[in-house]
């Protein structure tokens, strides 16, 4: 069954608990949190101390923390969000000289590690790591903010990493993060992707009715 990941980047901050609890009980059971250093990316979001006013949130509903790691030196930080309650960490392959040290770490923390990649980084680039990841995230926007357009193409290394994670009979999934509405959710789902990341489709207007949206596009094409 496909997940639905709401990025709390497109919600309205002044309403952060609530409009996010209405997400998750209308069937978006992760919190994607989309870190941002205006350093490895344009732009300066969040950091620990908003997984720790979600955290009740999460571990009341069971929804996920799916902590987004958009900075140049996520080594440093890694602690910090393990500690506020991440349940599962993302790193940038871009941002990480030594990967599998990093990965190691965050599972040694108890919490699930991800990799992810930009648009223009070839997928192949993951294949020595596949075995020690949780997770893969496909970028289908240049990361830094929501609402961008889809790229068309991020289907194909969904389908491409699909392939590689059932060579070595990795259970890892595949998120998907980036421009992901109901027009394309049923392609990208029936490619392989099993996390769908989605901001502005889930919190621009009606939560209940856009998550309700997604779930149909999916359940439609699947
Ligand atoms: C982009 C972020 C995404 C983004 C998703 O850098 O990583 O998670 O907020 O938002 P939408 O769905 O609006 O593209
Ligand atoms: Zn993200």
């Amino acid at each position: 069954m496909t997940i639905f990941s709401a990025s709390i980047l497109a919600a309205d901050f002044a309403d952060l608990e609530s409009q996010t609890r209405i997400a998750i009980e209308a069937g978006a059971t992760w919190i994607h949190v989309d870190v941002m250093d205006g350093h490895f990316v344009p732009n300066i979001t969040m950091g620990p101390l908003v997984v720790t006013a979600l955290k009740p949130l999460s571990v009341e509903t069971g929804a996920v923390m799916d902590v987004h790691l958009m900075i140049t030196n996520p080594d440093a930080h890694i602690d910090a969000f393990a500690k506020a309650g991440a349940d599962l960490i993302s790193v940038h392959v871009e941002t990480c000289p030594h990967l599998h040290r990093t990965l190691q770490h965050i599972r040694d923390l108890g919490v699930r590690p991800g990799v992810t990649l930009n648009p223009a980084t070839p997928v192949s680039l993951l294949e020595p790591i596949l075995p020690d990841v949780d997770l893969v995230m496909v970028m289908s926007v240049n990361p830094g903010f929501a609402g961008q357009k889809f790229i068309p193409a991020s289907i194909d290394r969904v389908r491409q990493l699909r392939r590689m994670l059932d060579a070595i009979g990795s259970s890892a999934l595949i998120e998907i993060d980036g421009g992901v509405g109901p027009g394309n959710a049923g392609e990208i789902a029936a490619a392989g992707c099993d996390v769908l990341v989605s901001g502005s489709s889930i919190f621009g207007g009606d939560i209940v009715a856009n998550v309700r949206a997604l779930k149909q596009a999916v359940a439609v094409t699947v």
